[in-house]
């Protein structure tokens, strides 16, 4: 696969978001309920996929930089826990039916054509139950430095992910709003997101 802007932006030193779990997520206060599987998209150094196994979740960590997985399985070892890492590029990724208790995917930007695709192989990739967490910036995150595709045709609306979820996922939390984030060194200040946290039907 070939070597990408963020191959070059997880071979710098530290970790680009931080060690910490994305804020949103780690705001539901998920817990396993018995031996349970969480796939994480697009999860670059790993910091929620190590956060999930430290609460007790089977996690799989999907990327396309093999330079950010390898500091995934790093962080992972730091914390005494395993996480399974898959390089494949998202865009024509798929995942087995009915095999995940839990899908997150934490500023995963992609083109639209992208997005749908993701979006439906982790609908029918998650159990009845399962839940979905989302945080991603919203087209509103051109007004904003606080890091983030400045192309606006990679950030999101919540018109976009009802209609790619459309049906199938009882949202608990579903909104736009603004908030202060601080996730490493290329996450910082005030910024425009939309958060998605719900259960499939
Ligand atoms: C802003 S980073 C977020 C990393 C991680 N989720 C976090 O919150 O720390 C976006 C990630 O999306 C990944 N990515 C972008 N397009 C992708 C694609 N088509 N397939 C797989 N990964 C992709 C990048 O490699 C990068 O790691």
């Amino acid at each position: 696969m070939r070597s990408t802007i963020w191959d070059e932006r997880y071979g710098e030193a530290g970790f680009a978001y931080g060690k910490r779990p994305n804020d949103f997520l780690a705001s539901l206060e998920i817990k396993p309920e018995g031996n349970q599987r969480v796939l994480c998209l697009a999860e670059g150094e790993g910091r929620n996929a190590v956060y999930l196994a430290k609460l007790g979740f089977e996690v799989l960590a999907v990327d396309q930089s093999m330079v950010g997985l390898q500091k995934a399985l790093m962080l992972a070892q730091e914390n005494n826990v395993k996480v399974e890492v898959r390089q494949a590029d998202l865009s024509s990724f798929k995942i087995q039916p009915d095999s995940f208790d839990g899908i997150v995917s934490i500023y995963g930007h992609f083109d639209a054509t992208t997005r749908k695709h993701i979006h439906r192989e982790a609908l029918q990739a998650l159990k009845p139950g399962g839940f979905l967490v989302m945080e991603a910036y919203s087209k509103e995150q051109v007004k904003y430095s606080t890091g983030g595709p400045t192309d606006e045709q990679m950030l999101y609306e919540l018109t976009d992910l009802d209609a790619d979820f459309a049906g199938e996922i009882n949202f608990i939390i579903k909104r736009k709003t603004e908030r202060n984030i601080v996730e490493g060194k290329y996450h910082n200040g005030t910024g425009s997101v939309i958060q998605i946290f719900g259960r499939k039907q």
